[in-house]
């Protein structure tokens, strides 16, 4: 069972560091166009794509997974909204070029390759439009050990620093590049579940029963546990220009 198909499988909302607190935290402290567009890439079970359509944005919301797609539209049809959800992958975006205001991801581009994902957050970002991209990240080197576990156990192949993200968006023509909410990691956020519950439980069938799914939970909680001073998050913002080549 991998980290990804657990989360799924679990239906887990908010999966990215900080929970659904840093999310009402980023969305208090940036302010945006009244009924601006907004693409989520990767967005799970759609919590915060139903949070941004009720706050009045238009919410475009894609995923690779089909069933958390399907998770996603329940939660889009039990609170009335009218958010276009649809399988689509990070690496080739089944959008046109200039199409966002803004791009939102919490907690995808490392799981995919980054410079690639981030060339399509541009492509599909309209000329000052702006990304907003919530990722783990690497605050003091992990012991190789350790940084293997962690690779393996996430199925990625990099886990970058700060200084390397803010290169990655240097690699394409972003500007106003910088990091906001830059913490130590925290398996999930002091008291968020308790504190902003998901009404919805969207757990798959059979899923409480699977002893292979705690498994890989408990594995998280270890590896997590295990590098606490090493990993961290951060915000990674950056504007499309208005002139561009
Ligand atoms: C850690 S979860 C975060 C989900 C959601 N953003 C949240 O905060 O709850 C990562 C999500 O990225 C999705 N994902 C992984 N690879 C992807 C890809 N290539 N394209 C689109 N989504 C992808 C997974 O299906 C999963 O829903």
């Amino acid at each position: 069972m991998n980290y990804l198909n657990m989360l799924t499988q679990l239906g887990i909302s908010s999966a990215h560091p900080g929970g659904y607190s840093s999310t009402l935290k980023l969305l208090d402290s940036i302010s945006l166009k009244p009924g601006c567009s907004i693409l989520e890439v990767g967005c799970g079970t759609g919590r915060t794509a139903c949070l941004l359509a009720q706050k009045g944005y238009q919410v475009t919301a894609i995923d690779l997974s089909s069933e958390m797609i399907d998770k996603a539209l329940h939660r889009n049809k039990m609170q009335q909204l009218n958010i276009t959800f649809q399988v689509g992958d990070i690496k080739a975006i089944p959008f046109a070029d200039n199409q966002f205001d803004v791009v939102l991801i919490e907690s995808v581009t490392n799981f995919v390759n980054a410079k690639l994902a981030v060339s399509e957050y541009y492509r599909v970002l309209k000329p000052r439009g702006t990304l907003y991209d919530r990722e783990m990240i690497c605050l003091k080197p992990l012991t190789p050990d350790n940084l293997d576990d962690l690779l393996s156990f996430l199925g990625i192949t990099q886990l970058f620093s700060a200084e390397e993200w803010l290169a990655v968006l240097r690699s394409q023509q972003f500007t106003n590049i910088r990091l906001s909410d830059v913490k130590l990691m925290d398996e999930r956020a002091d008291n968020d579940e308790h504190n902003f519950p998901d009404e919805y439980h969207l757990v798959s069938e059979g899923a409480y029963s699977n002893a292979l799914l705690w498994q890989t939970s408990l594995q998280y909680s270890e590896i997590i546990n295990r590098n606490k001073g090493s990993l961290g998050s951060a915000v990674m913002v950056g504007e499309k220009p208005q002139s561009f080549s």
